[in-house]
């Protein structure tokens, strides 16, 4: 089969990696890719958003597969695009369409269809400019911290946890009425905090059936314990200690099955990853957010765990016959510790020469944000390389990835060095 990756993360990296192991792949493009897929594939020079360009490629390259990795291409209609077009029918595409996408698409969406379906999570309301008063009445009725979240995609920004009933008042407003976060926050959904420590889940489905992929634990701050500014992820394990079968059988029974049996029951057609971030309050699980996607750095620990063919899987949702195939993984651990830009995620530096990329031999690095200048190796993002590494268990996985980050080096390199110290 021929295939199009969507996508240039570290994620589209790993997807790449599994899928070049796939007996039934003939040649792989990544659009636009990195450094790291260049090496698996050929990188074309194709934006995740101009589908036209993306139609064009498809058919000129006979392509019989296009795997969508980012969230944005989804909820822009990608999916909805290739289904209508007459020329692109035959084409598989692996993720759902725009209706569904809404499950990361709208916060206000996915609140109301847990709602609806009984699943667990935080209480909430929603509110616009027209309702800002109600919103401001509506904080004074909860107990600090306030969480207030931006209905629409905002690059992972758009998510607020404020201490102070003033602080939260005036976001609120500055959201609402001031647009803070452009036309993702002209709905805000306020909720309840939840406190306990979080997990994500990740489901691969053609719309009935669905396979379980292993669970992940992300690392969402930049500094040591988990202090500083929200990240894409520094970090990632799997599996999760705490999330013990009793707890993966509540996460199955009250969360993954009533979200497939609902998009069902809504009419909503489902083909593709489900990520669903979760928090562990009591030993309950609740539901933080959804994602229409794998996440990153979660593909990059995940995916190597499963022993699978991801093509013959992808094939199973584009056809509908997922459930014919075989889901299995690996027992080791594993273990990613990313690798970013001094400054990051505020302002940083790009084309710093990466050095010690092949010294490492007992981990895999997925790339980032790099980008390949003749044979040197450049950063060129926040986040630039993740390192996974298997194990036993959880600390010799991430003793391998400390040992190979200390290889490789760039000006001005960080990563953190105590992911996973809060569950061993
Ligand atoms: P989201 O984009 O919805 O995943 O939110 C970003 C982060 O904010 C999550 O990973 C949590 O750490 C935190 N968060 C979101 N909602 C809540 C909540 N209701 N209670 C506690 N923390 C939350
Ligand atoms: N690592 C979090 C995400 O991909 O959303």
């Amino acid at each position: 089969m021929r295939v199009l990756l969507i996508g240039s993360g570290g994620r589209e990296h790993a997807l790449a990696w599994k899928m070049s192991k796939s007996s039934i792949l003939e040649k792989l493009f990544i659009a636009p890719g990195n450094a790291g897929t260049a090496q698996l594939g050929t990188n074309v020079d194709l934006q995740p958003n101009d589908f036209k360009a993306i139609k064009d490629f498809v058919l000129e390259n006979e392509i019989g597969m296009v795997v969508v990795g980012p969230e944005d291409p989804l909820v822009n209609g990608i999916v909805d695009f290739f289904e209508g077009d007459e020329f692109l029918k035959g084409v598989g595409i692996v993720g759902p369409n725009k209706e569904a996408a809404q499950l990361e698409g709208s916060k206000d969406f996915a609140k109301e269809f847990m709602k609806r379906h009984n699943i667990p999570t935080a209480k909430y309301q929603t509110f616009t400019k027209d309702t800002l008063k109600e919103g401001q009445a509506f904080l004074e009725s909860l107990k600090p911290p306030y969480v207030l979240k931006a209905d629409g995609l905002a690059a992972g920004k758009g998510v607020l946890i404020l201490d102070s009933l003033k602080e939260a008042k005036k976001e609120l407003k500055n959201m609402l009425s001031d647009a803070k976060f452009g036309e993702a926050s002209s709905r805000v959904v306020i909720e309840e905090f939840l406190d306990g420590i979080e997990l994500s889940c990740f489901v691969i489905t053609d719309g009935d059936a669905y396979k379980k992929l292993p669970e992940a634990k992300d690392y969402k701050r930049i500094g040591e314990g988990d202090t500083g500014l929200n990240t894409g992820g520094m970090g990632a394990i799997s599996p999760v200690p705490f999330a013990n079968p009793t707890f993966l059988d509540k996460i199955e029974n009250q969360v993954i099955i009533p979200t497939i049996k609902g998009l069902k029951s809504d009419g909503i057609t489902y083909k593709g990853f489900i990520f669903f971030g979760l928090i562990n309050v009591k030993n309950e699980p609740y539901v933080i957010e959804y994602n229409c996607r794998m996440g990153d750095p979660e593909t990059e620990v995940v995916i190597p765990r499963l022993k699978s063919d991801l093509l013959d899987l992808f094939e199973g949702v584009a056809t509908g016959t997922l459930s014919e195939r075989d889901v299995v993984f690996d027992d080791r651990s594993a273990a990613t510790v990313m690798m970013v830009s001094g400054g990051y995620p505020e302002s940083y530096e790009k084309g710093k020469k990466i050095e010690g990329l092949n010294k490492v031999d007992e981990s895999i690095v997925f790339h980032a944000g790099t980008v390949a200048d003749g044979p040197v190796i450049k950063t060129a993002g926040g986040r630039v390389l993740a390192a996974t590494s298997y194990g036993k268990d959880l600390e010799s996985a991430l003793k391998k990835s400390y040992e190979s980050l200390a290889k490789i080096s760039f000006d001005k390199a960080v990563y953190r060095s105590d992911i996973g110290h809060d569950v061993l």
